[in-house]
């Protein structure tokens, strides 16, 4: 099978791409997988990465796509292809033969639904979520909307919208009686992102201004979020082979270490600020809620592959459990570190049978 490995990108998560992509490379069976590596540069240039191009974090400094053959994606042969040239450019090497796609993007163009278009467009198979279920998901706005008609629980939020009802990072946008109803702290997330990128934890009124700012500078849709307090729950939804129903794995949890405030980039890939619990230590009555929860999402968001459902697992007015969704990632983190592929490892998935199973859902 000829499976081109797509990574970089340009969205903010470009060097977690690149990691992704690395653990997935090496996980894909030499036998059966010839790996073509397509590299999207930062400025959205398609190259032909070389193999020797590290794909790792290696002493805190990031990977980037820099360079290489520029190449362009041509689809099936029954003439649905389309080639991706630079203004006078002449064609470079086609991509053509491959026999599926496995787009290990992160963030905008690449997680939310283009780049799935345009593979639709071209007529290959791909591995995750369709246009919509990208897009959507992307969106904490709309996946918020969706899980919300699915009956799903969530935080309480507020998109920043003019008078008009356009998206507008304005800070006087917020008014009095949102600030009193979310309470601080709240977190400022740019709506469409992924990473903790230009989220800021506000815990002071007087920093909300700069939050939007710096929030509205990767998406100018900024969304305002009622922290809720909880313990940091994640679960992996895997697609069922040979026409079986999707699964969820065992749930992880994200314990920060004394000190560390939030689960912000450098949490996430960088320092040796978090523990990671897999499995997470849950009743099995916990561990089921968390895991029906997962796939109900999944459903809810139209998922299609895989995807990573995030939870706050805190307590009611009552004391019993409150599980609310935080978000759902259609492309998460397959990272040495990364939560999903260790999830699954848990559960009895071995990285190997897990890129695998993916694959083949694709194709399937
Ligand atoms: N957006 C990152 C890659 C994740 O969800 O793991
Ligand atoms: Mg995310």
């Amino acid at each position: 099978v000829r499976i081109a490995v797509v990574f970089g990108g340009r969205s903010a998560e470009h060097a977690i791409s690149c990691v992704s992509a690395g653990s997935v490379i090496a996980a894909l069976d030499p036998d059966r997988y010839e790996v073509v590596r397509v590299g999207i540069t930062r400025d959205g240039g398609w190259v032909l990465a070389d193999a020797g191009q590290p794909l790792a974090i290696t002493d805190g400094a990031l990977p980037e796509v820099t360079g290489g053959t520029a190449v362009s994606l041509v689809g099936d042969p029954a003439g649905r292809g389309l080639a991706v040239l630079e203004p006078g450019a002449a064609i470079g090497p086609a991509l053509t033969g491959v026999d599926v796609v496995f787009p290990v993007l992160h963030g905008a163009y690449g997680e939310d639904g283009t780049i799935q278009g345009l593979l639709e467009m071209a007529g290959l198979p791909y591995v995750g979520s369709g246009v919509f279920a990208s897009a959507a998901s992307m969106d904490k706005e709309f996946t918020k909307k969706l899980l919300a008609a699915a009956g799903l629980p969530q935080g309480d939020h507020v998109v920043l919208r003019d008078a008009t009802g356009a998206v507008c990072p304005d800070p006087g946008l917020l008014d009095e009686s949102a600030r009193e109803r979310l309470g601080l702290p709240v977190f400022v997330k740019p709506s469409r992102a992924g990473s903790s990128i230009g989220i800021t934890k506000v815990t002071d009124w007087a920093q909300f201004p700069e939050a939007v700012a710096t929030a509205a500078a990767v998406d100018p849709k900024v969304v305002v979020e009622a922290s809720v307090p909880g313990r940091e729950i994640e679960c992996g939804v895997l697609a069922g082979v040979d026409g079986g129903l999707p699964q969820a794995s065992l749930p992880a949890e994200i314990r920060l270490r004394p000190g560390v405030d939030w689960y912000d980039f450098s949490a996430k890939y960088l320092d040796d600020s978090v523990d990671f619990d897999v499995p997470a230590d849950l009743t099995p009555e916990q561990t089921a809620a968390v895991q029906a929860a997962s796939l109900r999402a999944y459903q809810a968001m139209d998922c299609r592959g895989l995807a990573r459902v995030d939870f706050f697992l805190g307590t009611g007015p009552d004391g019993s459990d409150r599980l609310v969704i935080n978000e759902v990632n259609t492309m998460p983190g397959f990272t040495p570190i990364s939560m999903f592929p260790r999830m699954w490892a848990a559960s009895g998935v071995a990285y190997p049978e897990l890129v695998d199973r993916l694959v083949r859902s694709a194709v399937d």
